[in-house]
């Protein structure tokens, strides 16, 4: 106990002693089908089992969801599928194993280029640390002077920056909004989110004039610590690193703590749930930074894109409730047409819809806030790859076709946004 009380309160790189990395040796990811009557008690079931996680994707029209099941916990899971009839595939069978094939070290002519390099060390061939990815928007700022800036906006519970990237338009231009890494273990949504931006500045004359009228503020990890701690322990960590005492469970859902009908369905007052909502409406100061920031800029931003994954959906609110906004056309109108851009650009296909309609009601998000407080139109979640043979555990090869449909998403979103 001395030795972490002596230890200091923030080892950025480093292994905390104690810290322990956790396996999934043996854990089976499953692709379990059930008629949509019998998949509510399912569920049900499922998630009151020891050692099984429901990961939580499973779209309210469809008739499978995935289950994460630990080793010690698969025979008595294979006898309740089977007496009630319910069919599954093995998708994932050994989830260590996959864990260690996703993310691989570059190869030595990769290695050799990075060490020639100077600026900055993102290839988007590998998921890279928080490191690469701030010291690549430093990067920016530093060579695009005229273009980009970086402005740290707050500090995360542990005290690493809070870096947003403003990519500047035309002056008077409206703004767009864009987020990443609000789940920890979601790595493709930083790196599509770092695509973008690399896109936007660095290949800036290949995407057409209406990127360029747009001032974009981007975010690419709203939540670093947990980032940092699914990168270091525990690979499927979601939730930010708040601390809640010995013994007690850590973690706030920050996609929970919006204040915008916080606490209502989805939401849970129970700190080791994974959809924690926190202590109270903007507890953490992710998400209360974030807001505090966007307020500041009220009145010229009109889209507000935050990533996520895995499944293919573009969601638009409601989250809180199965209900829509007055404007619903647009938001759907718009929707289809990112569907389609995203399509042509990637090949992947992405489903449209509000966000409780289509997935499940959740409360306290970002986008609900987003679209319900600070009054922005164009507002959406997306969840990007896969629909759920990686799941989280998206293989590196997957980031540039998948940040080439999130770049073509902001792209379509940048046009809508001109046309206001
Ligand atoms: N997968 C996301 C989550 O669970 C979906 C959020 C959609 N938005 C919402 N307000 N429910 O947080
Ligand atoms: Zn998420």
């Amino acid at each position: 106990l001395c030795l972490v009380l002596a230890a200091p309160l923030r080892a950025l790189e480093e292994e905390p002693v104690s810290e322990l990395r956790i396996s999934y040796e043996g854990s089976k990811l499953l692709k379990v089908t059930a008629p949509s009557d019998e998949k509510k008690e399912a569920l049900r079931t499922l998630e009151d089992t020891e050692g099984v996680e429901v990961w939580m994707t499973i779209a309210a029209n469809s008739s499978t969801m995935d289950v994460l099941v630990k080793p010690e916990s698969a025979d008595k899971v294979k006898e309740f599928l089977d007496e009630n009839g319910l069919q599954f595939d093995v998708v994932i069978d050994d989830l260590q194993a996959a864990i260690d094939a996703e993310n691989p070290s570059p190869s030595p002519e990769e290695m050799e280029e990075l060490e020639g390099r100077k600026g900055h060390r993102m290839t988007w061939h590998s998921y890279h640390r928080l490191a690469d990815i701030h010291g690549f928007l430093d990067y920016l700022a530093q060579t695009y002077p005229q273009l980009v800036s970086v402005e740290t906006i707050g500090n995360s519970i542990e005290g690493r920056p809070l870096k947003v990237v403003k990519i500047s338009g035309q002056p008077g231009s409206p703004a767009i909004w864009l987020d990443g890494g609000i789940h920890a273990r979601e790595w493709i949504s930083p790196a599509s989110v770092t695509y973008i931006i690399s896109e936007l500045v660095e290949n800036r004359d290949a995407h057409g004039e209406a990127v360029k009228n747009i001032d974009w503020y981007i975010l690419p990890v709203v939540n670093p610590d947990g980032y940092e701690y699914s990168h270091r322990s525990d690979r499927l960590w979601r939730k930010n690193r708040r601390a809640s005492g010995a013994g007690r469970c850590a973690g706030t859902d920050l996609n929970r703590n919006f204040d915008y009908k916080w606490g209502g369905a989805g939401a849970s007052k129970e700190p080791c749930k994974e959809i924690y909502a926190g202590s109270g409406p903007f507890s953490e100061p992710e998400t209360y930074v974030l807001s505090n920031f966007i307020q500041s800029k009220a009145g010229t931003v009109k889209g507000y894109v935050s990533f996520h994954s895995y499944g293919q959906y573009i969601l638009h609110p409601w989250g809180y409730a199965r209900a829509y906004p007055s404007d619903h056309a647009d938001l759907s109108n718009v929707g289809r047409k990112i569907a389609n851009a995203m399509y042509q650009a990637g090949g992947a296909s992405y489903t449209v819809g509000g966000a409780a309609a289509t997935l499940y009601p959740a409360s306290g998000g970002s986008d609900d806030w987003a679209r319900g407080t600070a009054g922005i139109k164009y507002t959406y979640t997306i969840e990007l790859r896969d629909r759920g043979f990686f799941g989280f555990i998206l293989p590196a090869q997957y980031i540039i076709p998948t940040g080439r449909e999130a770049l073509a998403a902001v792209k379509t979103l940048a046009v809508a946004v001109s046309e206001l």
